[in-house]
């Protein structure tokens, strides 16, 4: 049985989340409800819990319910947590990392994927702060569900109704049905740069972030993937449930790879430096009139050598950087590199470190193009083709 953990946050939307609750049992889920304190001035614990057909918790340090049942068992027992109504307060303290209450603890100390239907005044929703909030959260991962534009309670019309309890069941149906499509599956991602020595202090490199690639491992492991992130020198945090390598130089990364297989997909993301320094000077080149002459020697192709590998993965996938002529440069690479897809995107137009990323899927089958959407949901559809691959095959 899928459970779903319900935070009841403060607003007058808070009444609906009684449907959420009996929609979301009528399909099987138990629902484990906790209420903010603000959440009890609209609508009473008892009327939660007679839906739930389970005691609300509220209190972050009580004895009793402790001892029944700790605050980071409720916040891992779980399969989805979804808030709803998520007011602006309530987004504001997730956002920043607060855990002074029982609902930002559970929210802080979870690993189960988080929902959130916002519902607020208009005014309250576009404020810049709320906004910021919102994108810091989109950037973690977190789902979000409306709001509705329409006539609010206050007497105002404009976005910030909570979106129908209907559409809140089905997105959380989604999300929890995909929640082990790649179970028992091994997946190796590599991500960001690589960085290829000069001397002891300087390095040949590019612009990479990594965000695609983690984003990638992020919704590969949030389906329930094995997954190792194979990751050049980036800043950004580590993927619940993924297990990282960290390596400098594409040689490196190769072999860190190798050491992977077999593994059942490979998803090739990290902007591989393509030439090494031939010969690695042991001391820190100096000034001595005329600039040193920099030889070159090109590097392994890591996307093209597991795609040949005896033991290559049923799916391999990998990334391509344009600047022109994107599709017919893509086509031709994914047979150079004998990969089964390629994404493919346009580096001209300032994919580098930013949050949105607009790709062409190219597979045997053809091409399509997804729209300009951000680095997560690419991430999620890409994760996504590929459940739907191995349970085509
Ligand atoms: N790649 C790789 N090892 C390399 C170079 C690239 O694994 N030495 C992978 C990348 O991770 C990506 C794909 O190959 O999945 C294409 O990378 P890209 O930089 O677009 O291609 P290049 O092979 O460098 O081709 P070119 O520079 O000619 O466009």
């Amino acid at each position: 049985m899928k459970r779903v953990l319900l935070i009841v946050g403060g607003g007058i939307a808070a009444y609906k989340a009684l449907d959420v609750v009996r929609l979301l049992r009528a399909e099987g889920v138990s629902v484990r409800p906790v209420m903010t304190r603000n959440a009890k001035e609209f609508i009473t614990p008892l009327s939660l819990e007679a839906l739930a057909g389970e005691r609300v918790h509220d209190v972050l340090f009580e004895p009793t319910q402790e001892s029944e049942i700790g605050h980071i068992r409720l916040a891992r027992d779980t399969d989805l947590v979804l808030v709803c109504p998520a007011s602006a307060n309530l987004i504001a303290r997730m956002a920043h990392g607060l855990a002074d209450d029982l609902a930002t603890t559970l929210l802080l100390a979870t690993t189960a994927p988080i929902m959130l239907a916002p519902a607020m005044n208009v005014r309250m929703w576009e404020h810049p702060a709320t906004q910021a909030n919102m994108a810091m959260l989109r950037d973690r991962g977190v789902n979000v569900i409306g709001p509705d534009e329409g006539s609010m309670a206050c007497g105002e019309v404009g976005m910030g109704r909570l979106s129908s309890p209907e559409v809140i069941c089905r997105s959380a149906m989604a999300t929890l049905s995909r929640h082990d499509t790649l179970k028992g599956r091994r997946i190796m991602v590599t991500a960001g740069p690589t960085r290829e020595p000069l001397d002891p202090v300087r390095f040949l490199s590019n612009h990479s972030s990594g965000k695609q690639g983690y984003a990638i491992a992020e919704a590969l492991s949030a389906r329930g993937a094995e997954v190792v992130l194979v990751s050049g020198p980036v800043s950004l945090p580590l993927p619940a449930g993924v297990t990282r390598v960290l390596v400098e130089t594409a040689e490196q990364m190769l072999h860190a790879c190798e050491a992977q297989l077999p593994v059942d997909a490979g998803v090739f993301t990290a902007a591989v430096s393509d030439w090494r320094a031939k010969a690695l000077s042991g001391q820190k080149i100096k000034k001595n009139g005329a600039p040193p002459s920099l030889e070159l020697a090109e590097n392994p192709d890591i996307l093209a050598q597991i795609s040949r590998h005896a033991q290559r993965p049923s799916l391999v996938v990998g990334f391509a950087a344009e600047t022109e002529t994107v599709l017919e440069h893509a086509t031709a690479k994914r047979l150079r590199k004998g990969c089964d897809w390629l994404v493919a995107n346009d580096v001209s137009k300032n994919v580098f470190g930013a949050d949105n990323n607009a790709v062409t899927l190219i597979t045997a089958q053809g091409t399509e193009e997804w729209p300009l959407m951000r680095k997560n949901a690419v991430a999620d559809r890409l994760a996504d083709r590929v459940a739907q691959f191995f349970t085509l095959s």
